[in-house]
């Protein structure tokens, strides 16, 4: 098929490498100049596993795959996926969140307007349930001058790609859901994953909205959980880690997600946890247990810091370093990243802050700038240092010997703590 892709960001570059891999020819359309001319030249615009590779081989070697300014071109292709950055931010209006997806949207009904043959849209970002029905396909009609239905084709097709290991998860579905407007459109979409051994599952165009939306605010608890029963186990001298082995071995629970720590970042969970408690305000439903898993995940970051008091009392002038920047390994992505809390907290307690992350450091340097000192090594960050803590389980970290006779507070499980007691002046672990 003809595929092009609407937004080349983290979703929709990883999306078009995954459909370029399964053998289809695939545009991504983006506003972007200089993201465009990246991609065409086969250079990641951001840092993904294996990212780089692929588009060096689906770019450069196959041409299976480009990128293009030109709005027009998606009248040239069978199906558009619209993976536009869906930003969410507690401060901003309904009208500024829905921004890109309304010009992105309004862009694709023009140049729809000139196709003949039928087409379908789908929304692959993460949209609160009814947007496909009550935003896109009005401006899809309006702009377009055609019929759902009839002239074009709707679907919903929810990304659910972790970050980190994305092309993995993309070539290793777990689940295809697919909410349509009719079964038209969802044939045409299901087409394009033909050869997928993933289970299928179509449904109305709001449900596989919810679906989204439901399923990462059910991992968002699942973290908040452990976290919260993690904080009370190192009250009480249990190991958290274990009661999650031991909890994980019901199958009904899952060992999956019950890794205690400082709690869960990323572009992802927090904005489509705040976006869905948005969504029960606005219809005047309550949400206690939600709102719990928000809130606990807001102070989780602060206990690393409570911690290092606890360990050093005064953080003043304290020379503290800070390991791991991203908010999980694998990525650069420093967004809602637990460690942006933990260095605010730092610098408000006028700590001496000194970093290392080994993909992030460009991002944190355009956050923080001189307010923090900036190591190009382990090593360099820890040298010298009152307290060292850990924030992201890099594979870099995993070794206790790095840390002999320092003071170090792990909020990963990064190191093993028998092992980690022994060779550190101290060693303590945020929730165990
Ligand atoms: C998440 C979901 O896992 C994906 O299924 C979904 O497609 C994606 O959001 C999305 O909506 O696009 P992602 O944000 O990439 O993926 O990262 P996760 O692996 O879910 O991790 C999120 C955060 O939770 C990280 O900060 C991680 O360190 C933390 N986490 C994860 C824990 O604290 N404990 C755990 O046991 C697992």
């Amino acid at each position: 098929m003809d595929i092009s892709i609407v937004g080349s960001g983290y979703v929709g570059l990883v999306t078009a490498v995954g459909l370029a891999s399964i053998g289809h020819r695939v545009v991504c359309i983006d506003v972007d100049g200089s993201r465009v001319d990246l991609i065409n030249r086969a250079e990641a615009p951001f840092y993904e596993n294996g990212l780089a590779e692929a588009l060096r081989t689906h770019v450069r070697d196959r041409g299976a795959l480009r990128a293009s300014l030109d709005y027009s071109e998606i009248a040239d292709s069978d199906i558009t996926f619209i993976c536009v950055n869906t930003c969410s931010n507690s401060g901003q209006n309904a009208d500024f969140r829905q921004k890109h997806i309304k010009e992105a949207t309004k862009k694709i009904g023009q140049s729809l307007a000139s196709k003949r043959d039928y087409h379908t849209v789908v929304t692959k970002s993460s949209v609160v349930p009814g947007t496909t029905e009550k935003i896109i396909i009005p401006l899809l009609e309006r702009y377009s001058g055609k019929q759902v239905g009839t002239d074009f084709g709707v679907a919903v097709n929810p990304e659910f790609l972790q970050e980190g290991r994305a092309l993995q998860s993309f070539l290793n579905m777990d689940r295809i859901i697919i909410g349509e407007y009719d079964a038209r459109s969802g044939s045409m979409t299901q087409g394009v994953y033909n050869g997928s051994r993933a289970p299928v599952l179509r449904t109305k165009m709001r449900t596989a909205e919810m679906i989204k939306f439901a399923s990462n605010a059910f991992l968002a608890a699942k973290i908040s959980f452990i976290n919260e029963i993690g904080n009370l186990c190192k009250k009480i001298g249990v190991d958290v880690y274990e009661v999650a082995d031991g909890m994980g071995l019901d199958p009904r629970i899952g060992r999956a997600f019950l890794n205690a720590g400082i709690g869960f970042g990323g572009s992802c969970l927090p904005k489509d946890l705040e976006a869905l408690l948005r969504k029960y305000r606005e219809t005047g439903e309550k949400a206690p247990l939600l709102s719990a898993v928000y809130n606990t995940n807001k102070s989780q970051p602060l206990r690393m810091v409570e911690v290092a008091r606890a360990r050093l009392g005064d953080l003043k002038g304290k020379r503290i370093g800070v390991l791991g920047l991203a908010f999980k390994p694998h990525t650069d992505d420093i967004r809602n990243a637990p460690a942006v809390e933990v260095i605010r907290q730092l610098l408000a307690q006028e700590a001496r802050v000194v970093v290392y992350d080994p993909k992030a450091m460009p991002r944190v340097r355009e956050l923080f700038h001189e307010q923090v000192e900036y190591e190009d090594s382990v090593a360099g960050a820890i040298a010298g240092c009152d307290c060292i803590l850990i924030v992201t389980e890099w594979s870099e970290f995993k070794d206790e010997n790095l840390f002999a006779g320092k003071v170090v507070i792990d909020g990963r499980r990064a190191l093993d703590p028998d092992k980690a007691s022994l060779v550190c002046q101290s060693y303590d672990g945020v929730c165990w």
